[in-house]
């Protein structure tokens, strides 16, 4: 039998070198690939020379790589980052792959992002006011009073629960939809049945739930014909959670006053596309999680996940119950 391969694969990264992988890892004896590029094809030609682990960043791991990589040697995909609706979880799982992430590296710094976009649209640095003269230019009409208005929440995790708080600063009252929390005693956020009531009764609408299946598209025409106060939407957490078509009719209708989005589907967005270069949308290309601290700690803490499962250590923050693990153990 052949020795278990000793290569660990980076398919993408936002980081300028990996010196922290190799670092991490090539002291215990494992080397660090970088792949040339995160295409399904160049990913199942680096896959196949054998894997004994796989950094991810954006790069859908979907099942037929995810299979490729377990018939190829590899025992652990960690995320750098939070999110793993890129990874064929079912696959890893059934494969014996452990799958990690890194759930709270970021947590303030996307908390600060939303509401840097929160005031933005609010005082209309959207609109081009810039290079004008004093008291000129200003979107007047649309900038209204923050405080005393209602931000919705939908997901009031780690990072829904940073942003309320931060809003409550500013004299905004918090409703948030989230069917799984149990727990709002002394959370000063007022619970919502659904996604169309928050809509109705939001003058701003923050989106901080993983994408599901149950959550593609929670923000679609259907909810935004509920918008009665003609809210903001703000999307810091995944494209895939919005209609970008229902988005831009409700634009149009003004039954959307603004949008703010740092995620979106496709993403990039093309470049010749309709929200694009609008007057009342902000784009920002998914930075929401960088910080020099929080991109210093994410890729440290990643690859020492990867470490620790091949060293047959249990990883902090596993993602999924591999099958062969969960047979051994229960
Ligand atoms: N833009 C970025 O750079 C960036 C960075 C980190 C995280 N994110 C994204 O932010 C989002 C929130 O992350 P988090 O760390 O707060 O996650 P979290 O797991 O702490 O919280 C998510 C919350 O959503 C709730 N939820 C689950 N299903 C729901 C549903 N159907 N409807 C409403 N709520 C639901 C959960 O109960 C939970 O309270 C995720 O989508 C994550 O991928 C984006």
């Amino acid at each position: 039998m052949s020795a278990p391969p000793k290569r660990v694969l980076i398919t993408d990264s936002v980081f300028d070198d990996c010196d922290v992988e190799r670092d991490v890892l090539e002291p215990h004896g494992f080397s660090v690939t970088q792949a040339p590029s995160s295409d399904p094809q160049t990913l199942l030609d680096c896959i196949s020379e054998g894997v004994a682990g796989i950094l991810v960043c954006f790069a859908p791991l979907d099942e037929p790589l995810v299979r490729a990589a377990g018939e190829n040697g590899c025992r652990v995909i960690a995320r750098y980052g939070i999110g793993v609706d890129n990874v064929d979880l079912e696959t890893a799982t059934e494969l014996g792959i452990q799958v990690t992430n890194v759930p709270d590296y970021c947590l303030d710094e996307v908390a600060d992002h939303t509401l840097a976009l929160l005031l933005a649209c609010a005082r209309g640095l959207a609109d081009p006011i810039r290079d004008r003269g004093v008291g000129s230019g200003i979107p007047y009409e649309r900038i209204r009073r923050l405080s005393g208005r209602t931000l919705g929440l939908v997901g009031l995790g780690g990072i829904g629960l940073r942003v309320a708080a931060r809003a409550r600063a500013f004299g905004l009252k918090v409703l948030a939809f989230d069917p799984y929390r149990d727990d709002w005693d002394g959370l000063d956020v007022e619970p919502v049945a659904s996604v169309r009531s928050l809509v109705a009764e939001s003058d701003y609408i923050s989106l901080h739930a993983p994408l599901t299946d149950e959550t593609r598209h929670v923000i679609d025409a259907d909810a935004l014909a509920a918008a009665r106060r003609q809210p903001i939407l703000i999307n810091t957490a995944r494209g895939g959670l919005v209609d970008l078509d229902a988005v831009l009719a409700a634009l149009e209708s003004g039954q959307l006053s603004g949008a703010a989005l740092d995620v979106t589907e496709p993403e990039p967005l093309p470049d010749d596309h309709p929200l694009r270069d609008r007057p009342d949308v902000i784009l920002t290309p998914h930075v929401a999680f960088h910080s020099v601290e929080a991109s210093d700690e994410l890729q440290r803490r990643a690859t020492e996940e990867v470490l620790r499962v091949l060293r047959g250590e249990p990883p902090q923050n596993p993602v999924n119950r591999p099958r062969e693990l969960a047979e051994a153990t229960d």
